[in-house]
C-alpha cells in the first residue's frame, strides 16, 4: 500500500490524541511526543474503544477505558489488561506540513 494523506501536521498537538477519519479503513488516531509525530489505530488493542477518548501522560498513551498504557516510541504495553497486546505504530512521514502514513505497514525504525 501506498502512503496515504491522513491530515495537516498542524493539527496534531503535542499531549493530544485525535481522532482522524479516511474512506475506507477503520479510525486512526494522531499524537505528537517530544515533537514526533505518531499514527496508530483508533481501537485500543484491548477491545472496541477508541484511543483518542483517552489521554497522554508520562510519554505514553492512556485508554480510558480500563487504562491500559501504551509507551510511544515502542507501543508497548504496561498497567495490561488480560490479553492486551502491545500498541502498533504505523509508518508515517510529515511532507511540508502534510501527514502521511502507510497504514498497512509497522513502524520499524523503533
Ligand atoms: S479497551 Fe482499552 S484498555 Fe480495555
Amino acid at each position: 500500500m501506498s502512503m496515504i494523506e491522513i491530515c495537516d501536521s498542524s493539527q496534531i498537538i503535542e499531549g493530544e490524541i485525535t481522532k482522524i477519519t479516511v474512506d475506507g479503513i477503520p479510525p486512526i488516531a494522531v499524537s505528537r511526543y517530544e515533537g514526533g509525530i505518531f499514527v496508530f489505530p483508533d481501537t485500543c488493542p484491548h477491545a472496541d474503544e477508541s484511543l483518542s477518548e483517552g489521554w497522554v501522560e508520562d510519554g505514553r498513551i492512556i485508554c480510558g477505558v480500563h487504562f491500559a498504557e501504551f509507551e510511544f516510541e515502542t507501543g508497548e504495553v504496561h498497567n495490561r489488561p488480560i490479553g492486551c497486546p502491545n500498541l502498533t505504530f504505523f509508518k508515517c512521514e510529515d511532507r511540508n506540513g502534510k501527514v502521511f502514513a502507510i497504514l498497512n505497514e509497522e513502524k520499524t525504525d523503533v
